[in-house]
């Protein structure tokens, strides 16, 4: 099964149970903690231009958004990113940390201020058509709610901050066609780690869950 039918499948048994799911929307919120935080560690301010700037705003803002669904469905012990809260939480910081310094690595050979900025684009590239396949899975799933409706902004944000890098890349990076495959290659790898790593957290909590028969 593909990653993405994978996907649907675990999305369908999440949504299904309020707990796990608002376990869920709680790791959509810490990994957009983790987008705004890397923005504003990685960039240097002498170079730092608004756009940018806003950027790492929207994604401190979806991942405010985010947390105040979690909390709202799962009560205040989501109101934290402590492991308990999460769903698979270290796996899914480990798709983005591993993300990002396998970019930084393959670019290691470019001058500093040019290596920041290429590593900035292509992890924003890449993560952000991640995101949007996933987001846009999970609000098919939960089509006509509150939080589908609250999801349509969030996608319109995630699908220009998109734009803005694909824009950039394309007009500033010669080699983009070559490096934008080879980095699909990793991203593609470590998006399935992680759908492998959340499918065995489900079926172990369902196991849990249900007793064994005497
Ligand atoms: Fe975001
Ligand atoms: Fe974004």
């Amino acid at each position: 099964m593909s990653s993405e039918n994978r996907l649907d499948a675990l999305i369908g048994r999440i949504v299904a149970d309020d707990a796990l799911h608002a376990k869920w929307l709680n790791t959509f919120s810490f990994l957009e903690y983790v987008g705004f935080r890397k923005i504003v560690k990685s960039q240097r301010a002498e170079a730092l231009s608004g756009a940018v700037l806003n950027h790492a705003l929207e994604e401190g803002r979806h991942a405010l958004g985010l947390k105040k669904l979690a909390v709202k469905l799962g009560g205040p012990e989501l109101d934290s990113y402590a492991p308990e809260a999460l769903l698979c939480g270290d796996e899914a910081e480990a798709y983005f940390q591993d993300l990002d310094a396998a970019c930084d690595e393959a670019l290691s050979d470019q001058p500093e201020a040019e290596r920041v900025k290429l590593v900035y684009c292509y992890v924003t590239w890449l993560i952000e058509r991640r995101a949007l396949g996933v987001y846009g899975a999970y609000k098919a799933a939960i089509d006509g709610s509150e939080v589908a409706r609250k999801l349509d902004g969030l996608l319109a944000e995630e699908s220009r901050h998109l734009a803005d890098v694909e824009g950039w890349l394309q007009q500033g990076d010669a080699a983009f066609g070559e490096r934008s495959r080879a980095f699909e290659a990793i991203e593609g790898a470590l998006y399935a780690r992680f759908i492998e790593a959340l499918a065995g957290d489900l079926a172990r909590r369902a196991t849990q869950a249900t007793p064994a028969s005497a």
